[in-house]
């Protein structure tokens, strides 16, 4: 169903679950589709633990990467009303797949990062994570002198059971979804909207392009997504 009708203030709860397409208006590729990242790259050689343990020096150069254009690019008009909403309503969740720091960058203080993080180190050994913005690292070795993974939840992973709980709680408490700028490709993660329509709350897709979870949603909003949020805000 395409509905330009959907507006926040009709609704008492909003969650949203966010992927790589709401940073696209920002400059950063997506993943998946024409100029994806993992067209561009193999994952299985720069994002999963395995590569990680064979090459850490090159799995580095690769996120040093992603870190220096990821610190670049701006946040958009898309992240801030995300933000803004978040401000005005504090009980709007943000859960996202997104490891590029930019809707902490536009103004959100809450966000669930199901996929970790580009801008937290992890140190295998001792198990220390901390935030680095440097650009590039002082250092890819901790003072243990175990390098630093970054704590991205990588291909072959597990997520976070405090990311997939404080996900669930707000999924299962919210009126409306909005998912934006997400393939629904990348498992579990792209279950957790199910739990939000199971508990009735109405689901919006925000996405210019048909996905293989579209059928899903009562609503789908095909255009960029800060000018479908910029609706829905009005
Ligand atoms: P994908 O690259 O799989 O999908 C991005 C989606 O964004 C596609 O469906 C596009 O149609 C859509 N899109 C493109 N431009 C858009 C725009 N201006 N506004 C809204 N949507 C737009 O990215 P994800 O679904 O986020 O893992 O991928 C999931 C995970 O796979 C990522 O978290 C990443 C990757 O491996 C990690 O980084 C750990």
């Amino acid at each position: 169903m395409q509905q330009a009708g959907i507006k926040f203030k009709d609704f008492k709860r909003v969650v949203f679950f966010t992927g790589a397409g709401l940073s696209v208006e920002s400059g950063i590729p997506t993943y998946r589709g024409q100029g994806g990242v993992w067209n561009e790259y193999r994952w299985e050689d720069y994002a999963c633990e395995r590569a990680f343990r064979r090459d850490p020096e090159g799995v580095w150069d690769f996120h040093e990467k992603q870190r220096a254009a990821a610190a670049a690019c701006e946040p958009n008009e898309g992240h801030s009303i995300i933000a803004e909403l978040q401000r005005l309503r504090p009980d709007t969740a943000v859960i996202t797949q997104n490891i590029d720091g930019l809707l902490q960058r536009a103004g959100c203080t809450q966000v669930t990062e199901l996929h970790g993080s580009l801008w937290r180190l992890r140190c295998p050994r001792d198990r220390e994570v901390h935030e680095d913005f440097s650009i590039p690292l002082a250092s890819r070795k901790c003072d243990c002198g175990a390098y630093w993974r970054p704590d991205i939840v990588w291909f072959e992973d597990p997520l976070d059971n405090n990311a997939l709980d404080a996900a669930s709680d707000a999924l299962s408490s919210c009126d409306l979804l909005v998912s934006i700028g997400t393939s629904g490709a990348v498992y579990p993660a792209a279950d957790l909207p199910r739990i939000a329509m199971a508990g009735g709350a109405t689901s919006v897709e925000v996405n210019p392009d048909e996905t293989m979870v579209s059928h899903l949603y009562d609503v789908t909003l095909r255009g960029p997504a800060s000018k479908m949020l910029r609706q829905m805000f009005e």
